[in-house]
């Protein structure tokens, strides 16, 4: 059935009541009957506003400067997975900006974050960036000043020369630190709330999707031509499918996406595979659905899909399949939701989790030093751990630089590299453009794009908060 997506809404409708033509991703998943999570077809949007957004606050330095005094300080990071780190001694740089921190595993039970900075003259204990395992302290580059692995204090290099210095004034100082499905988290605010508080519903949603069960089969680290908030505002809604994505229009439910704010810092959306756009004005029937998402010998052809069932039912329950014998694991009750669509939640200010099997991502978005113009983006999969095996190593970090493309990073999927280089193509242009404003500020959909308004708002919220005052940030006496 054809849609006329090209009407005003209603008229008697309040901003942001307005939806799709057609049904809705709710609806569409309910028709599933397979026993989708209550939590996945769970309707939670609110109208924010619908005033533009000025371009200032992706490309003013002075503005990126806020955002690090006041919103990097004080907010929950994924700074690794424990995985990255299994082993006392090992330890793992986080770098945010200026900001650098040494994550270490100090006991079996206990993770520790240090500044990567000695309290001495300031030496880098570690290269930003890099990885290390067996460390028996924590030993200063510059100088040979030593600490224990939770941060006391071991050896002062000439001691007789500094008997202004303690356990007490000259121990390492160290970050909040906590974890939850298998990522260790970061948060400089000795103020901040608990992390399991500022996760909201996280907790509750992804009980059905244990992250910890899996393990980062690929990580890909590009750097993008984009401030860091335009860069994944790029992946927070599917309104861009349409224009930048238009090879997907047959199977994805784009217009009829889902999008949900969750309290301070969660958003999410859920975007149908295996259901054509509602864009589209001669949508493909469900046997050319099959086809097109590569089933059709799933299926009898002299009959095509049989009469009750669907080709996103049918594709589904191949990949239930194809993909358990794959990761060894028992996917038979996994509803078709959650086996094919693009389930992303988002936790401010940088963080998208996708807990479906089939779309597995897990991204990270930094500002890339001190530039606002530019930004890092990593991408890693997380696949379930075998059942009785040992969790395998963490794949390494693979980088790509600005123009390169992510057809060439190995072992990524040859279908999604290309779509990556779609979303990522249109940075550099977005950028120049929004410099480049006659009106210097942007306008967004009061539903499709209400995660970028409410991610604006959320950093509003941090940079009101004022800078960070507390005992590490003040010079020890
Ligand atoms: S700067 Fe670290 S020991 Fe001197
Ligand atoms: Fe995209």
């Amino acid at each position: 059935m054809a849609y006329d997506l090209t009407a005003p809404s209603d008229p008697s409708l309040a901003p942001g009541e307005a939806r799709c033509p057609g049904p809705s991703t709710r609806d569409i998943i309910l028709a599933d009957a397979d026993g989708a999570p209550e939590a996945l077809t769970a309707e939670s949007y609110q109208f924010l506003g619908d005033e533009p957004i000025p371009f200032e606050r992706y490309h003013s330095k002075a503005f990126f400067d806020l955002e690090m005094e006041r919103l990097w300080t004080r907010t929950w990071q994924w700074a690794c997975r424990e995985e990255h780190i299994p082993n006392v001694g090992d330890y793992i740089v986080y770098d945010i900006g200026h900001y650098s921190f040494v994550v270490m595993r100090a006991d079996e039970l206990t993770i520790k974050a240090f500044y990567n900075s000695c309290p001495h003259r300031g030496m880098q204990f570690c290269e930003p960036g890099s990885k290390g395992t067996g460390k028996q302290f924590i030993r200063c580059p510059f100088h040979g000043m030593s600490w224990e692995l939770d941060g006391s204090l071991r050896e002062i290099t000439c001691r007789w020369d500094f008997p202004h210095l303690t356990e007490d004034n000259f121990s390492l100082p160290e970050i909040n630190v906590d974890t939850w499905g298998g990522f260790v988290f970061i948060n400089m605010d000795p103020e901040a709330v608990p992390l399991e508080e500022y996760l909201g519903v996280l907790p509750e949603h992804f009980k059905s999707w244990p992250l910890e069960d899996r393990y980062v089969s690929i990580h890909i680290e590009k750097t993008l031509p984009a401030n860091w908030k335009m860069a994944e505002e790029a992946f927070l809604e599917a309104f861009h499918v349409l224009a930048t994505h238009p090879q997907g229009l047959q199977t994805a439910g784009d217009a009829n996406a889902q999008y949900d704010v969750f309290g301070d810092h969660v958003t999410r959306f859920v975007h149908t595979i295996g259901y054509p756009s509602p864009h589209l004005q001669d949508p493909p029937d469900e046997n050319e659905l099959l086809r097109l998402l590569g089933g059709w010998d799933l299926v009898d052809p002299e009959i095509g899909v049989p009469q009750g069932q669907t080709a996103r039912g049918i594709w589904a329950e191949n990949l239930r399949t194809t993909l358990g014998a794959e990761f060894g694991v028992d996917l038979s009750d996994v509803s078709t939701s959650e086996m094919l669509d693009s389930i992303e939640y988002h936790l401010f200010p940088n963080m998208c989790l996708f807990p479906g099997i089939s779309l597995p991502m897990i991204y990270r978005f930094r500002p890339n030093g001190s530039d606002p113009d530019t930004c890092i983006h990593e991408i890693l999969f997380l696949t379930p751990v075998k059942p009785g095996e040992p969790r395998p190593a963490p794949a390494p970090v693979y980088k790509l630089g600005i123009d390169d493309s992510y057809t060439t990073a190995p072992g990524f999927s040859p279908g999604l590299a290309p779509v990556y280089d779609q979303d990522t193509g249109n940075l550099r242009r977005q950028r120049d453009g929004a410099k480049a404003s006659g009106v210097g500020a942007q306008q967004l959909g009061n539903y499709q794009e209400v995660r970028t308004r409410k991610l604006h708002q959320t950093v509003d919220a941090y940079l009101e908060k004022g800078p960070l005052r507390g005992p590490l940030r003040e010079p020890q006496r």
